[in-house]
């Protein structure tokens, strides 16, 4: 800590299609957000139906320092300010991993301050302990909650990711245990690819969340007393759609969501003249988001009960998804009263680097002094890897 006991983290994640800089102040009394700038390429990769890699280097490159830029301005700070740099080393697109990688060793090495890696998945967790309780209009300033990060453990995370869905036991700060994982598509990747059999847009997650809402909203009008069980009605026929809850009856915590996806591929191809009707489209985005929100939900339940956690965390970009909040709020609510439900604000769920900033706040607070000096040498020995484990 320097002479007023503040320290001042830059953190920078270039992972896959956002580039992202933060700046975290850290103190006796907790961590604040100062700034957390993000500059999007959705509408960039949206044409491909995906990220490509190359592109999304491309514009990493060319955003960065202006994303830096502003990250400082806002949090009205100077670079000679900066006392540590942390960026998110892997997992992640390698060409874009590097673009970040590469700014913040440069950044280090010029400023001789301490180097952090941070897992991308990581980041995702240490979002819930960003409170956005002070988000008042104009107030930038987040208090980090480090009564509640005091006092959450044993905690189990879902992580629900474009890249992951994991159900992650953590004994304590930074411990990280596997429990479940997919075996094939991970859940954003699901809603991403049923949005584009549908073609109705990238990334899916949000589109389809909106039209399942569109859905509900829709019967709950028509037909009050109609119990939503995912019928659409044409005109003239009445039509069910109903799709498989993977893995839900099998034991163990894994995932699997590329047979729900073919499912909802079987669905519309039986359908032809159905593939534009919008209501139909909503009818089949309203039951699929059912399914895996329902798959969710059940094996985080399971697990709890095994585990018994004290706390339950939602992480990733899928945990901006109203209904599986809600669902996974619910069913905590009934079957385990007793465990604290945490998720991330939703201006935190996608990728940014105050997640990546308050990680590497916790980390530094834990590491020792040997492995605080090797910080120092961080920029010559850090390396990106697309395929990082999370340890
Ligand atoms: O964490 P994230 O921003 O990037 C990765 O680390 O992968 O997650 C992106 C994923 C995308 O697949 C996107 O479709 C999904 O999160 N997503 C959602 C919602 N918002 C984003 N999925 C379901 N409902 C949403 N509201
Ligand atoms: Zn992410």
């Amino acid at each position: 800590m320097n002479a007023t006991n503040k320290l001042i983290f830059i953190a920078i994640e270039t992972s896959c299609d956002e580039t992202s800089v933060s700046v975290l102040e850290a103190s006796d009394a907790g961590f604040k957000v100062l700034s957390n700038e993000v500059s999007s390429q959705v509408n960039l990769h949206a044409r491909w139906g995906g990220v490509v890699p190359n592109l999304a280097a491309r514009e990493h490159a060319k955003n960065i320092t202006t994303v830096f830029e502003l990250s400082l301005q806002n949090a009205g700070i100077k670079i000679k300010d900066i006392d540590l740099i942390a960026v998110t080393e892997g997992p992640g697109l390698i060409p874009a991993l590097m673009v970040g990688t590469t700014f913040a060793k440069t950044l280090a090495y010029l400023l001789e301050k301490p180097l952090i890696g941070i897992h991308h998945i990581e980041g995702h967790i240490y979002a819930n302990l960003i409170s956005a309780k002070k988000q008042e209009a104009g107030d930038k300033k987040n208090a980090f909650m480090s009564h509640v990060a005091r006092h959450m453990f044993p905690a189990l995370c879902l992580v629900v990711s474009g890249g992951h869905t994991q159900l992650i036991y953590m004994k304590d700060h930074l411990q990280y245990e596997i429990i479940g994982q997919t075996l094939d598509d991970a859940a954003g990747e699901a809603f991403d690819k049923v949005a584009r059999i549908l073609n109705i847009g990238y990334p899916g997650g949000p589109i389809i969340s909106a039209y399942a809402e569109k859905f509900r909203k829709k019967i709950e009008f028509e037909n009050p007393d109609w119990k939503i069980d995912s019928k659409f009605k044409n005109q003239n026929s009445k039509l069910s759609i109903y799709f498989p809850r993977p893995m839900m009856n099998k034991k163990g915590f894994n995932f699997s969501f590329s047979g729900l996806k073919t499912a909802v591929l079987y669905e519309t191809k039986k359908h032809p003249e159905l593939v534009k009707d919008k209501k139909y489209i909503a009818a089949v985005c309203h039951e699929f988001q059912q399914a895996v929100t329902d798959v969710l939900v059940l094996k985080t339940i399971k697990a709890a009960e095994k585990y018994a956690p004290k706390t339950i965390m939602l992480a990733g970009g899928v945990s901006a998804n109203k209904k599986l909040r809600e669902q996974l709020g619910k069913a905590i609510k009934e079957f385990i009263p007793n465990t604290i439900y945490q998720i991330p604000d939703i201006s935190l769920t996608g990728d940014n680097a105050a997640m990546t900033a308050a990680a590497a706040a916790v980390r530094w607070q834990k590491m020792s002094d040997l492995q605080k000096k090797r910080a120092l040498h961080g920029w010559k020995t850090l390396q990106p890897d697309a395929n990082l484990k999370l340890k």
